[in-house]
């Protein structure tokens, strides 16, 4: 047996099906390609028949390929493989003061309603996290501690979670210690006190250009102002474009999400990762990197974080295990490099201390809980239910749509019609039991009005697939209208 394949983890079959479709994503392997024949590939990887038509079957069960009959294996062209990625088009950058919008009311009431289709927020099916597997945990964790679980946990937070994120952080491409992180409540409050800790009130902050939405509200509340940048659907951020804002403007920080954006799902290119930093650097200007789907890339590696790049404690990273493991327990994190004992005195003077129990339960669960196997399978998922999504939108969305193609997370960005008003279709689908998150949301200025963000953390069920199509059906209408 062929040394490479035997030592990785996992069926046999199932890691040659890993390969393959790493390169059918990576394009070594292009649509309409003939794949080698089952006993060609059996004897290439010095693997039985059986074994090779396994793991053509199972990326047949993939949609990767398909089977032509007397013809062999093909990988598959789709027809969303065709559509372009979106433009992504900004007016030139000018900075924006939050303080008339109000854009995410609508879309948290929409998540409490259980009979909206949820393609708004960015949540994942309960069903695919292991909530169960977390409640017992939870439960025989405060059996063992007593009426001690219900002390506080005092910053920088639980130190075995620490432990377990230093530990992790070499999978990031860096080696932080258990003291260099702080627990936070979620990746927003990690957000909000990156944010405190480096600007003051009237500052301008450097956002990619569409952003997260929940991004440009912390701002807005601190009142500080957006200085968006354009970005591309393949290599995220303008550089060239931030060199002139940040020759044009005073700037006290950049908050970006350069690994598996949202919306847009693009990971910054690590030599651009370098240049970005020169470019702060020699303007010390902190950067709040935003991480949270740092883990869920679709094939490949887990891209590096910004952070691993960083010589001079410039990096703010924040994250959180809420798109991975637990939205509701609300464990995020923050490495704060020099602002480390300025954020350690805010968290204690904004929120004193985090719940004690999520934390060592997600700790627990990194330890000892199969994190990374679980993190294989929840993966391949993010990328079956983004592939599926993207087939139904190209189905029943008008002609000539922009649609992102992202290498991780489980988010899709739409650039529909120039005259389509994303807010309008909004109103017609929330009417219509379905939310979904318009355009202008990402936007500090209200742009990217045909723009929209679908969310595919649930599976392609026939509900889901039926809400794709009424939303074509609503767009194509406004597209006309
Ligand atoms: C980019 C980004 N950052 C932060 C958050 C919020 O994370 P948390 O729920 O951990 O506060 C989200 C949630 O959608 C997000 O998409």
């Amino acid at each position: 047996m062929h040394s490479t394949v035997s030592h990785e983890a996992g069926p046999l079959y199932r890691t040659l099906a890993d390969r393959l479709e790493g390169m059918i994503g990576s394009n070594s392997l292009r649509p309409g390609d003939r794949m080698p024949s089952v006993r060609q590939f059996a004897r290439q990887q010095r693997v039985s028949v059986p074994t090779a038509m396994h793991a053509y079957a199972t990326l047949e069960t993939r949609g990767l390929v398909e089977a032509r009959p007397k013809s062999g294996f093909f990988v598959r062209a789709s027809k969303a493989d065709l559509v372009r990625a979106p433009k992504i088009i900004t007016s030139s950058p000018k900075v924006t003061d939050f303080s008339s919008l109000d854009p995410l009311d609508s879309i948290i009431a929409a998540h409490d309603n259980p009979n909206l289709v949820p393609l708004g927020m960015a949540l994942p099916d309960p069903e695919l996290l292991p909530g169960e597997k977390l409640a017992r945990s939870m439960s025989s964790i405060a059996r063992s501690l007593g009426a001690r679980s219900t002390n506080y946990d005092m910053p920088p937070g639980s130190e075995c979670l620490r432990r377990e994120l230093a530990r992790r952080s070499l999978d990031w491409g860096c080696a932080l210690q258990p003291e260099e992180f702080i627990i936070t409540n979620g990746c927003t409050e990690a957000l909000s006190l990156a944010l405190r800790a480096v600007c003051s009130p009237g500052d301008t902050v450097v956002v990619e250009s569409p952003t997260y939405f929940g991004l440009t509200c912390i701002l807005r509340e601190l009142q500080l102002k957006a200085l968006p940048i354009p970005v591309d659907s393949q290599n995220g951020l303008d550089l060239d474009a931030l060199e002139t804002c940040l020759r044009r403007n005073k700037v006290a920080a950049c908050a970006l999400i350069p690994n598996f954006h949202n919306p847009v799902g693009y990971v910054m290119p690590e030599d651009r990762k370098r240049r970005l930093l020169e470019i702060v650097g020699k303007r010390d200007i902190p950067v709040i990197e935003d991480d949270i789907y740092g883990e869920l890339n679709h094939t490949g590696d887990r891209p590096r974080c910004l952070k691993a790049f960083d010589r001079d404690g410039l990096v703010v990273l924040c994250s959180s295990f809420s798109k991975n493991l637990a939205p509701g327990y609300r464990v995020g994190y923050v490495s704060a490099g020099r602002w480390h004992a300025k954020v350690m005195r805010l968290k204690i003077a904004y929120s004193l201390a985090n719940a004690t129990l999520p934390s060592l339960v997600i700790s627990e669960y990194l330890r000892n809980g199969g994190y990374d196997r679980y993190l294989r399978t929840l993966r391949q998922t993010y990328r079956q239910q983004v592939e599926r999504m993207r087939e139904a939108v190209v189905h029943s969305f008008p002609e000539g749509i922009g649609l992102s193609r992202p290498q991780g997370n489980f988010v899709l960005w739409c650039e529909l019609p120039p005259q389509v008003d994303s807010l309008v279709l909004f109103k017609q689908a929330l009417r219509a039991g379905i939310s979904i998150a318009p355009g202008p949301l990402f936007s500090p200025d209200g742009g990217f009005s045909n723009c929209l963000r679908l969310n595919c953390g649930y599976p392609m069920t026939p509900t889901v697939e039926r809400a794709v199509t009424v939303l074509g059906q609503l767009a194509k209408q406004l597209a006309r209208s």
